[in-house]
């Protein structure tokens, strides 16, 4: 009946990741998933997370109910409204309306099911982007295309590649955007050309369709890594936006998450928040419930979310420490090229430029783990590996 059925292609970042797992060198290294860790390289349980999980399992009414189709509500209205903020006239004008959805991906497939059943337009992604854009977008059946984001020559972002196409593209196209840390080049839009983009998206008529993974987790700052959501909601568009508690909570494998919808009035919005609900139901019934009671807790106690606020700030500041490092001994090195865009690029990943040969002797050579494409996780660096690798990049780029 399956004898037809092909191998399925090596995931980009997983398959790296189990190579790693398997090497049984005594000091590998394993710059692959994003996925934080401490100065010991050892995975960080947030302190903030920590309490309210105690929190949650000491509460002797806690069970394992099933959740509503829409999940967890007070989560879901927290986490709308960090990602939209407090005065969000979206918020105020009830535009805006969630769903608890399987982490940033469950989010992502909720929405390119939506948008398969509403709004079937392209979507747009950029060129380079996560792994499991493609993905999750055609296996939802939308149909993709892409458009430029990196400069390879410059290692930076290509401005007016994105804007030529947005330009370009059929009018009301959807554009899959990173809302901040793009993943993998770790480069983000500046504010001016933020709102360029908007202006072109709205004078095309674009539907923007953000992911945000990183919100706080990328500058410390959960504002600002939300700018570019609210500055497009400020402007007037509709959009959908995933997001993420993987990073920001370090709620990996809890798979806890939401997607916002904002329509321009309240009873769309609030029809639109049925379907999105009834495709839920359709997929995983309920989404999960110990990981959104968890990040209900830290986001609905103001003490916790004090607490939360510095371990962002924990996370953000070590990697941004590694990228300073890192550059630093690239630069005493005198490693052959220019560096400046490992300190220059946001977030968890550093786009390195290291070609794929590179990137395989690092692997050989040096049991250092990364995806080909010259992704590295920053937060597999520690005040222990950082040096070395610095030493192996520049063996690599140099053989
Ligand atoms: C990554 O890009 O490494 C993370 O977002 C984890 C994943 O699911 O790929």
């Amino acid at each position: 009946l399956f004898k037809a059925v092909p191998q399925a292609p090596a995931d980009a970042i997983f398959s790296i990741l189990a190579k790693y797992n398997v090497d049984k060198y005594y000091n590998k290294t394993n710059l692959t998933v994003g996925a934080y860790r401490d100065d010991n390289g050892k995975p960080w349980v947030l302190p903030s997370v920590k309490k309210a999980t105690e929190i949650l399992i000491s509460n002797p009414e806690a069970n394992h109910e099933y959740l509503p189709m829409g999940g967890l509500q007070t989560f879901v209205t927290a986490a709308v409204k960090l990602l939209l903020g407090e005065d969000s006239i979206a918020i105020k004008e009830g535009r805006a309306v969630g769903v608890q959805a399987l982490s940033g991906t469950g989010a992502l497939r909720l929405g390119a099911e939506f948008l398969k059943k509403f709004y079937k337009r392209t979507v747009y992604i950029s060129d380079p982007t996560w792994a499991n854009h493609r993905s999750i977008m055609t296996d939802a059946g939308l149909q993709i295309a892409s458009y430029p984001y990196w400069n390879a020559q410059e290692k930076c972002l290509d401005f007016e590649g994105i804007i030529n196409t947005m330009k370009e593209a059929p009018n009301g196209s959807i554009f899959l955007l990173h809302a901040c840390a793009h993943n993998p080049t770790g480069v983000d839009p500046n504010p001016a050309q933020w709102m360029k983009i908007a202006e072109v998206m709205k004078e095309k008529d674009h539907f923007p369709f953000f992911d945000c993974a990183y919100q706080g987790f990328a500058s410390g700052d959960l504002d600002k890594d939300a700018y570019a959501v609210r500055l497009f909601v400020d402007m007037g568009f509709e959009l959908i936006c995933s997001q993420s508690f993987a990073k920001n909570l370090g709620l990996y494998g809890q798979r806890t998450g939401c997607i916002t919808l904002v329509t321009s009035k309240k009873e769309y919005s609030l029809r639109c928040q049925t379907q999105l609900a009834k495709i839920s139901r359709a997929i995983v019934s309920n989404a999960p419930r110990f990981g959104a009671e968890i990040a209900n807790i830290v986001l609905n106690t103001p003490e916790l979310t004090e607490e939360w606020y510095d371990n962002l700030k924990t996370m953000s500041s070590r990697i941004i420490e590694m990228r300073k490092q890192l550059h630093q001994y690239l630069v005493e090195l005198k490693t052959p090229g220019s560096w400046d865009h490992i300190v220059d690029q946001i977030g968890m990943f550093s786009y390195t430029g290291l070609n794929v040969k590179q990137c395989r002797a690092l692997m050989s050579k040096f049991h250092i783990y990364l995806t080909e494409n010259g992704r590295i996780s920053m937060a597999g660096l520690n005040s222990k590996n950082v040096k070395a690798f610095a030493e192996a990049i520049d063996y690599v780029v140099r053989n």
